[in-house]
C-alpha cells in the first residue's frame, strides 16, 4: 500500500477525489487528511471534509491547515462550488472530529514517524505543503512525492493563463517547486482530457442510492456553473472536469498516463500571476524540477472513478 497524505479544499471535484481515495483502501494507507482554503474559506473546507469523509464511513485524522495563501489574500471560487463548496447539497453533522492536531503539525508528526517515505496528494492551493517544508525542512528526506492537482502549461482557468490551485497561492508553489521533492504535476492540460460526459456520469449514478443522490445534485450544481469562453472547445460545458480526481488517478494507475519531467516555473505577480510556465520547449536549459502530466486514457480513467462511485455506494 502506498501511505498517503490528502491536503484538500473540498470543493465538488475534491469530494470525487475522496471516493477515488477511499474505494482504493487496498492500494493507499491513508494515514491523515488536512484542509487548504482555497475553493471556500478553511472553516468551511475543514467542515465539508469532515462531513463528506464522516458520510461515506471513512475512519481519518483530518487536521485544520492555514487560513489563508503565504502573502496574498484568499479568492474563493464560490461561483463554482456553491456558497457551502458542495454544491449546497445537504450533509448531516460530521462525525469525524478536527484534529488536536493542526495541519502542520500533524503533517510533521505523520511523516516523522512513519517507517516509509510518505506521498502528499495536493487538490487546492499548495499553502499547508509549503508552510511544512519551510518550517520543518527535515522532513523532505521522507517525503516520496507530492502529487499535485494544479498549474496549465497552456491556458488557465481563472485568468488567461492561470490555473485556480496556482492562482490563490502562488508563492507556495515558488517553495514546493523549489524544494527539490519529486512532484507530480495533474495540471489543466491532462484533467481537461480526463472529462467524463453527461452520459457517462449518469452510468456511473445509474444505482439509486443516496450516495448517487447526492453526487447527482453536485454533478447538477458543478455543470450549471461553468463558465465556457470562445477560447474553448465546443463541449467545454457539456462534460465534467473533476480535475482532482487525477491527482490520486496517477498514483492508483500511473500507466494510463502520460507525461515527461521539465522545468517549470510560476509567476508571482502581475498579470500573469499563478501561471505556471512549463519550459517544454527546454528552451532555458534549466534542470527539470516537475513530471509534468498531459495525456490519459480517459476510457481507463472513467472506468475506474464508476469502480470507486460502486464500491462507496455499497458500504
Ligand atoms: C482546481 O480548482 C478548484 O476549483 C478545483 O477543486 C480544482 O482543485 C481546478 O482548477
Ligand atoms: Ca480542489
Amino acid at each position: 500500500k502506498i501511505p498517503i497524505i490528502i491536503d484538500t479544499d473540498p470543493g465538488i471535484d475534491d469530494a470525487m477525489m475522496l471516493i477515488l481515495a477511499f474505494a482504493n483502501d487496498h492500494a493507499f494507507d491513508i494515514r491523515l487528511v488536512t484542509t487548504s482554503a482555497g475553493n471556500i474559506s478553511q472553516d468551511k473546507t475543514n467542515y465539508n471534509t469532515r462531513a463528506f469523509l464522516s458520510y461515506i464511513g471513512a475512519n481519518v485524522e483530518i487536521a485544520r491547515g492555514l487560513e489563508s495563501p503565504i502573502i496574498y489574500e484568499i479568492e474563493e471560487a464560490e461561483e463554482v462550488h456553491g456558497e457551502s463548496g458542495l454544491g449546497n447539497v445537504q450533509f448531516l453533522t460530521p462525525t469525524l472530529p478536527i484534529s488536536y492536531r493542526t495541519a502542520i503539525t500533524a503533517m510533521l508528526e505523520t511523516i516523522l514517524k512513519s517507517d516509509e517515505k510518505i506521498t502528499i496528494v495536493s487538490t487546492g492551493p499548495l499553502t499547508n505543503i509549503a508552510a511544512l517544508i519551510l518550517a520543518h525542512p527535515e522532513v523532505k528526506a521522507k517525503i516520496e512525492r507530492i502529487s499535485w492537482m494544479g498549474g496549465a502549461a497552456v491556458g488557465g482557468n481563472v485568468t488567461p493563463t492561470a490555473e485556480f490551485n496556482a492562482y490563490v497561492d502562488p508563492h507556495a508553489v515558488e517553495i514546493v517547486f523549489r524544494s527539490g521533492l519529486p512532484i507530480v504535476m495533474s495540471g489543466l492540460d491532462v484533467t481537461h482530457k480526463a472529462f467524463i460526459t453527461i452520459d457517462e456520469m449518469k452510468n456511473i449514478l445509474n444505482k439509486d442510492t443516496d450516495l448517487t443522490q447526492k453526487l447527482n445534485q453536485m454533478v447538477e450544481f458543478y455543470l450549471k456553473n461553468i463558465k465556457k469562453t470562445p477560447f474553448h472547445e465546443e463541449n467545454y460545458d457539456k462534460v465534467l472536469h473533476f480535475h482532482d480526481v487525477c491527482a490520486v488517478m496517477y498514483l492508483l494507475k500511473p500507466d494510463i498516463f502520460e507525461g515527461q519531467d521539465y522545468y517549470v516555473e510560476v509567476e508571482l505577480e502581475g498579470v500573469t500571476v499563478g501561471t505556471t510556465v512549463v519550459d517544454y520547449m527546454e528552451k532555458t536549459g534549466k534542470v527539470p524540477n516537475v513530471h509534468v502530466l498531459y495525456e490519459v486514457s480517459r476510457e481507463a480513467f472513467v472506468k475506474e472513478f464508476k469502480k470507486a462511485v460502486e464500491i462507496i455506494s455499497e458500504r
